[in-house]
């Protein structure tokens, strides 16, 4: 059988178990309500552009600017002569709005979290991992033990009990990393961050959390799931996206000590051996960055426009338990609720995601956004 035969074979499959996925292509900038190919004007709900930045005039601006500054692309990596000003801009606005003393950026959250795990992993150490964190995470993981041997231990999701079992039995490793989600978007909760930052403390364990779903829109100001949780500065790592919140280009970054980004800049491969994010990208990226800072009232927004949201579910009898504790995003698990979320969205003229992925087949996720 041919290798394209064999592949049509496996999606025909995907089908049939009604996993598989079509593209909704967008014919209009992303917003609240956008322009959906072959079904006009929908109201959005499975966007993670929560401050609306993807399409503020600001932010395109910035990007156009940059444009003509600096041209269309780095053309090199970032050691070699691939590193522009606007990347320490960049980097200088992300450290102090996640409240850490310095950034790096990657050209993805994904780059970041892999950039991170086996840079900073080797055979003495251990990284313990939420059993239900982002995929990028579980590669990274994965990436890190094939390359460095480190260990690797999984911790129940958000189980302190157990977090604190695998701390102990790994008495003995040179660093103990506790690697968590900031927001658990496809669940709807949020990591119980003072408890693992305590555990962490008294097991002398570092932490990081990505907190793609968190940056820029938890906490009263944004500043993610470590001010949600009042450990604003606490937090040893913080890897996030600039894909979501942050204006919905692209791009990722690990935050933390300056020591980290320096060491991240001089070992991680992906930054040794791939471009920057190109200029025109990091402006945008900037101006979100500014923007979100200048404006919390978008956050405020939000808030109540999750907060709203979740009841109206709620009154249709719609939302999971877990929905109702979290501020930003109206984490919904219709189907798995009995709740056929995507008729009632079609019928309404929205659309949100039902998404079916191995891990959750019957998930998805519902997300009100600062402009609805
Ligand atoms: C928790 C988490 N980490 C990482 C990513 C990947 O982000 P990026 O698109 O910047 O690679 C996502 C995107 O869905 C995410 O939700």
């Amino acid at each position: 059988m041919s290798l394209a035969a064999r592949l049509q074979t496996e999606l025909d499959q995907f089908q049939r178990d009604g996993v598989y996925k079509r593209l909704n292509y967008l014919a209009s900038p992303q917003a609240a309500r956008v322009q959906m190919e072959g079904r006009g004007e929908v109201v959005i709900l499975s966007s993670n552009n929560y401050l609306g930045l993807c399409n503020t005039p600001e932010v395109v601006a910035a990007g156009k600017q940059a444009l003509d500054l600096f041209g269309a692309g780095t053309g090199s990596v970032r050691f070699i002569c691939g590193t522009f000003t606007i990347h320490r801009d960049l980097e200088q606005a992300l450290a102090r709005f996640v409240g850490c003393e310095s950034a790096l950026t990657y050209v993805s959250c994904w780059n970041a979290n892999e950039g991170l795990c086996p840079t900073l992993l080797g055979e003495q150490d251990i990284v313990i991992s939420d059993q239900l964190n982002h995929a990028s995470i579980i590669d990274a993981v994965r990436l890190a033990k094939t390359i460095t041997k480190c260990q690797t231990a999984v911790y129940r999701h958000s189980d302190m009990a157990d977090l604190e079992e695998k701390l102990k039995a790994s008495h003995g490793a040179r660093l103990r990393l506790v690697f968590t989600d900031g927001v658990f978007s496809m669940e709807g909760d949020i990591a119980r961050l003072a408890d693992i930052l305590e555990l962490a403390k008294k097991y002398d364990a570092v932490v990081a959390i990505d907190d793609s779903h968190a940056t820029g829109a938890l906490g009263k100001t944004g500043r993610g799931t470590a001010e949600h949780c009042g450990v604003l500065g606490d937090v040893d790592i913080i890897t996030s996206t600039l894909g979501k919140a942050l204006g919905g280009a692209a791009g990722g970054f690990t935050a933390g000590a300056a020591a980290l980004t320096d060491y991240l800049t001089q070992r991680s491969r992906p930054q040794l051996f791939s471009n920057a994010l190109p200029p025109t990208v990091a402006a945008s990226a900037l101006a979100a960055v500014r923007h979100a800072a200048a404006h919390p009232e978008l956050v405020t927004r939000l808030h109540a426009n999750a907060k709203y949201f979740r009841e109206q579910l709620r009154a249709l009898g719609a939302a999971g338990p877990r929905a109702g504790a979290l501020p930003a995003v109206g984490g919904a698990q219709p189907r798995r609720h009995g709740f056929c979320a995507r008729r009632i969205q079609e019928s309404r003229g929205a659309v949100g995601s039902d998404l079916s992925l191995g891990a959750l087949p019957e998930s998805g996720k519902l997300s009100p956004l600062s402009r609805h």
